[in-house]
């Protein structure tokens, strides 16, 4: 059962579970069911408000869910916050960057920070 810690500056680290098999959820949506004030807009991966910067706190797995997909990737790379080395990267490998659309990122069994 993974756990999502969300932390801000200015508001209260919040640590939620969130519950096994559920793994269509994204990061947003946990937020929003746990009153998590992350900021939003479109909801669908296109102005870029709800940028997150997620790290795992699982040493093990290291992995943030999977990788962003392209539309993802493009509106990352306009904010400038993935260069097209780190995307031709990323499908190298298949490891998804630190900063991601809370939107479009969908929460998979592992634990995780998320910065927002
Ligand atoms: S809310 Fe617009 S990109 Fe996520």
């Amino acid at each position: 059962m993974p756990l999502v810690t969300f932390s801000h500056p200015e508001h209260k680290t919040k640590t939620v579970y969130v519950p096994a098999g559920s793994h269509i959820e994204t990061v947003l949506k946990v937020a929003k069911a746990n009153k998590i004030p992350i900021n939003f807009d479109c909801q669908d991966g296109e102005c870029g408000t709800c940028l997150v910067k997620v790290t795992s706190l699982d040493k093990k797995k290291e992995r943030m869910s999977g990788p962003p997909t392209e539309k993802e990737r493009n509106l990352l790379k306009q904010l400038g916050k993935l260069t097209d080395e780190e995307i031709s990267q990323i499908l190298v490998d298949d490891i998804p960057p630190p900063w991601r659309l809370a939107c479009q990122m969908i929460v998979r069994d592992e634990d995780i920070l998320v910065e927002y």
